[in-house]
């Protein structure tokens, strides 16, 4: 557990392998989060971004970072939020996991990730930070070497929620 790391801040700053994107299907960019990494890293990324033919929800893809302090964006595509019976949960689970997948197979050490879909796709705050920190919980029991997982908040309620719930997987009730 001491390898999840919480902070609240603005994620173009973390100096980690990569920093992931809650991005569009297109790839070219949109506002929050997104906005603030394109905004960063300088157009080269939207050219670069270009090239990748987009991303599917819960899918994940990987490029350079360019004018950033992190080498490499991965850019996820986020569910957006109906009422949790479409496939809300799974496919946002599915976004961390192909991030780290990605992060894997490129041999990077450390990432950053935002509340992916707790945004602009409204889904319930408290519900993707579960998923966030459950995911990453999961994805470093079985990777014993992988450094440093840092969840980003961008306000002090992200921060209140991903603290709530790493404290919920640190401590769960008793039955
Ligand atoms: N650093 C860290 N977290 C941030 C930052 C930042 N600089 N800026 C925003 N957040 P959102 P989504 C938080 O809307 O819900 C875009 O237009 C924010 O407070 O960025 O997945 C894309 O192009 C929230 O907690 O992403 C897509 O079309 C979290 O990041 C769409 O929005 C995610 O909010 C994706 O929506």
């Amino acid at each position: 557990m001491n390898r999840i790391e919480i902070m609240e801040g603005d994620i173009t700053r973390c100096k980690t392998d990569a920093i992931v994107n809650a991005a569009h299907t297109s790839l070219l960019g949109g506002g929050g989060v997104d906005g603030a990494i394109h905004r960063a890293a300088g157009p080269s990324l939207l050219e670069e971004c270009r090239t990748l033919n987009g991303c599917a929800t819960g899918d994940a893809k990987i490029t350079r970072g360019y004018q950033l302090p992190a080498r490499h964006v991965i850019h996820t595509v986020g569910p957006v939020w109906r009422d949790g019976a479409h496939g809300e949960h799974a496919a946002l689970a599915s976004c961390y996991r192909r991030c780290f997948d990605l992060a894997v197979q490129h041999g990077l050490r450390s990432i950053a990730f935002p509340a992916i879909s707790a945004g602009a796709y409204r889904f319930p705050l408290d519900a993707a930070c579960r998923i966030a920190v459950e995911e990453t919980a999961h994805f470093l029991a079985r990777h014993p070497h992988f450094e440093r997982v840092i969840l980003v908040a961008f306000n002090a309620e992200a921060l209140a929620a991903f603290q709530s719930a790493l404290q919920q997987i640190s401590h769960p009730p008793p039955p």
